[in-house]
């Protein structure tokens, strides 16, 4: 164990422990729907961080709500910035405070962020990155370790895992060989929903700039490859895009029906939110149903859904035939 590790641990453990944890009602824990198809969390950015007792005091909260459930979820997904220097010391602190609770999660699907990414070799990096899912209990690693991109296949569902293909600082970089496999991989589900996972959303999306705090063109955004990845959505039809990576709380921006393709931007789970609801610890709870999806924000650390006159408490998306 790294000295820093050992600060860190100290240093979350007194923050816990001093009784300013948030604690999630366990009384009000989150239900499955016996309805549903498959449930599954999706949180944005942890970020965790070796200098941020708070961040891993958030997260912890966030899982401790999920451990109050009484059946676990049949996914939990990470959409990027689970650490904020990709540090093998931040990774495991994720990993440790996610086996606490893994029996709350059948599977955790995990991609890449912009911080996790950007400070070294990709190729050192997607080594790093996949240790730690391969340390979470349920963790769906990577097979190959050349490329971020894979995907999986839960009760029927697939979930398309997406991630730079170079080392990139603020965006990504999406080469045309994972954008023809997107294409490819969309295309086999014959119209099927098909749940997109990517930390940066599309240019002008999500509320894109006000969202990135009316910052730049591009910025906030997948970046230069946005049209592209737009084009291939389009070509399909009930595309669930997930990402996070704008730390925006719950509002009006979080979805958008663009028709062939459906866009949630999910807060921060671990940083602070901006915007007019900015409650800590935000994520959705996700249920898929026969002829819908439903999504529901929730703040995890209170044990609560967010309330229905916030806009885009609850998201329901049609399934088209
Ligand atoms: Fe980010």
């Amino acid at each position: 164990m790294t000295k820093r590790y050992e600060r860190m641990q100290r240093d979350f453990c007194l923050l816990r422990e001093g009784g300013k944890a948030p604690e999630p009602d366990a009384n009000s824990p989150i239900e499955l729907d016996p309805q549903s198809l498959l449930t599954f969390v999706v949180w944005g950015d942890p970020q965790i961080a070796h200098w941020s007792a708070l961040r891993s005091m958030r997260f912890d909260a966030a899982c401790r709500d999920l451990g109050n459930m009484t059946e676990p979820v049949d996914a939990l997904i990470l959409a990027g910035d689970i650490t904020e220097n990709g540090l093998p010391d931040e990774f495991r602190m994720v990993g440790e405070i996610l086996n606490t609770y893994s029996g709350s999660f059948r599977h955790l699907l995990c991609v890449p962020g912009n911080h996790d990414v950007r400070l070294r070799p990709f190729h050192k990096q997607i080594a790093v990155f996949n240790d730690f899912v391969k340390s979470v209990n349920g963790g769906v690693a990577l097979e190959d370790e050349t490329r971020y991109f894979h995907a999986v296949r839960i009760r029927g569902f697939k979930f398309i895992l997406m991630g730079t293909d170079r080392t990139t600082f603020e965006g990504a970089y999406l080469s045309a060989r994972q954008l023809r496999w997107l294409d490819e991989q969309i295309a086999l589900e014959n119209g099927k929903p098909v749940f997109v996972v990517n930390h940066q959303t599309l240019k002008g999306l999500n509320g894109l700039p006000v969202t990135w705090l009316g910052k730049g063109k591009w910025r906030g955004s997948v970046g230069w490859e946005s049209d592209k990845l737009r084009a291939v959505f389009e070509k399909h039809r009930n595309v669930i895009f997930l990402t996070g990576h704008l730390h925006y709380g719950t509002s009006v921006y979080n979805y958008e029906d663009c028709g062939a393709f459906k866009s949630l931007s999910v807060p921060t789970v671990g940083v602070v939110n901006h915007g007019d609801f900015p409650a800590d610890t935000q994520g959705y709870v996700v249920s898929v149903f026969e002829d819908r999806i439903v999504a529901r924000s929730r703040v995890f650390g209170d044990g609560k859904y967010v309330d229905a006159s916030i806009a885009n408490a609850t998201v329901e998306i049609p399934i088209e035939k």
